[in-house]
């Protein structure tokens, strides 16, 4: 018998969050990934970006906040974090948010909730 992720063709890690119709161009969509809470973000080119919900000024979904070209804009004090690596690109946040692999398999979204870019600093690798 086939595990979910070998049916969908994608590898061991990766789980189906949602239909990628659902997320539309600049307005994040948050989801739970692993007990993670992850923003899901289409910029208006259409690039689809995970990265985690949580501002690292405080307790804030930025699945809240507005996107500008490939960033995330908290929406309490304003602190832009890049959707690419998670960093802060402005302040009060100076801390970085994980940053999750996403791919679409048959118009379905799947994310690994290990993270890519970490708080840290660290970079995952995988096999
Ligand atoms: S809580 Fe996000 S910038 Fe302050």
């Amino acid at each position: 018998m086939l595990r979910l992720s070998q049916e969908w063709g994608v590898k061991l890690g990766f789980e189906r969050v949602c239909d990628a119709a659902k997320v539309q161009v600049n307005t994040p969509m948050k989801v739970e990934v692993a007990g993670q809470a992850i923003a899901v973000v289409r910029d208006s080119v259409g690039e689809l970006y995970a990265i985690g919900d949580t501002c690292t000024h405080g307790d804030v979904s930025l699945s809240e906040g507005f996107v500008e070209d490939d960033t995330l804009e908290c929406w309490a004090h304003g602190a832009k974090f890049s959707l690419k690596i998670g960093h802060p690109l402005t302040l009060p946040a100076y801390e970085p948010v994980p940053v999750y692999a996403i791919k679409i398999v048959d118009e379905q979204i799947f994310i690994d909730p290990t993270p890519i870019f970490k708080e840290n600093n660290n970079v995952h690798t995988r096999n």
